[in-house]
């Protein structure tokens, strides 16, 4: 994936600028630094490009498996990279010779780290999780207790530097369980007089969903980095610019009689005399199949409806009327008409998944 790829053909166009004023805005808002969720290879944007973008504007970065977190490294990354979810012991290594920072769930998982950084004679950086609600990982607020006094029995090996919680529905008009989750985790704070540099809790919901009190000292915005809200209540309460643009080739253009059928078992026919496109993109590039006869695409800025099925590497569109020829582009979502929340509702899914979707076949086009 590099940007150096022509853009005549199948490709996922990034504005890293978009990028960089939604994190700005973000921070803004909240009046907080961010650490950047750049896992899923930055929700499928590239996490390095995305990463130098950031790099400046951020606190840190936060990533889910052993291979991000040491790409970022590789690259150059010298802010703090935080693993979200729990090594593997055979990756800890070089973790902790990459000065990767950890989330810690449990005591098993602290003692790994402490023999870890004791045998390579460093100090590393832990982000105490406390399980306030998703129940996914964390400890609970008791065993969350005792990982913290033994957290400041080995400070010669640990730093502790976060104490975290996630949120199970900052996004929704009515949370049920945030106000709950966030009680919790203060009345931790408060019991344990937790003294760290950073408390953190808010993913976008939790930033956007101002009333909830979910800002403390760092934020952890993930999807409106990339330019969305993670829900429609919470759209428009500050300017979120959709960084990715999805398009791809027409590589076929006919005349198709009433009656004739198109794509795999002829689940649409043409009702008149009409013209039809064929575009370089499928459900192996990410465009989902189940958006077969049901999503737009823009030829030429004008929308028309995507018929039959949608192919491993095509698929097809009713372009009566319009001036198409092979060669134009397609935009099967970006900013402007058609968004991922858009094309996620025709598919029945969230903009998260279609964004982290987009194959890594499909090359990444910076614009810088
Ligand atoms: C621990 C954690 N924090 C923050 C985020 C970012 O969430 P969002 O993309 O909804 O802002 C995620 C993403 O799932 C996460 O797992």
């Amino acid at each position: 994936m590099s940007g150096s790829v022509a853009s005549d053909d199948t490709h996922a166009l990034v504005n890293l600028e978009a990028i960089r004023g939604n994190a700005r805005r973000l921070s803004a808002f909240a009046g907080k630094p961010i650490l950047a969720p750049i896992k899923a290879d930055a929700y499928g944007h590239g996490a390095v490009r995305v990463a130098i973008a950031l790099e400046p504007l951020v606190w840190g970065f936060a990533v889910a498996t052993t291979s991000e977190a040491l790409a970022l490294r590789a690259a150059g990354i010298v802010k703090d990279v935080l693993l979200l979810t729990p090594p593997r012991p055979s990756s800890l290594a070089a973790l902790v010779h990459s000065g990767v920072s950890f989330v810690v769930s449990s005591l098993e998982e602290l003692a790994l780290l402490t023999r870890e950084a004791a045998t390579q004679g460093e100090t590393v950086r832990v982000h105490l999780k406390v399980n306030t609600g998703l129940n996914r990982l964390g400890a609970a607020p008791e065993a969350a207790a005792r990982v913290l006094l033994e957290i400041g029995r080995h400070t010669s090996s640990l730093e502790l530097v976060g104490v975290m919680t996630h949120l199970v529905d900052s996004e929704d008009a009515a949370p049920e369980w945030a106000a709950v989750q966030l009680e919790r985790f203060n009345q931790f704070l408060e019991t344990h007089r937790v003294s760290v540099p950073y408390r953190h809790a808010a993913n976008t919901g939790g930033v956007l969903n101002r009333a909830l009190g979910a800002h403390f000292d760092l934020i952890r915005p993930g999807i409106g980095l990339y330019g969305y809200a993670p829900g429609t209540n919470l759209a428009g309460i500050i300017l979120l610019e959709p960084a990715m643009t999805l398009r791809g080739p027409v590589i076929h253009v006919k005349d198709l009689a009433a009656g004739q059928p198109v794509s795999y078992n002829a689940t649409w026919h043409a009702q008149t005399d009409t013209r039809v496109a064929t575009v370089r993109i499928g459900y192996a590039d990410g465009y989902p199949r189940s958006l077969s006869n049901r999503a737009s695409a823009l030829v030429n800025g004008s929308p028309v409806p995507q018929i039959g099925r949608v192919c491993m590497d095509q698929l097809l569109l009713e372009v009566a009327g319009l001036e198409v020829a092979v060669g134009d582009l397609v935009t099967l979502f970006g900013a402007g008409a058609i968004t991922a929340d858009q094309v996620a509702s025709w598919a029945g899914t969230n903009s998260y998944e279609i964004l982290t979707g987009i194959a890594a076949r499909v090359p990444r086009v910076y614009l810088e």
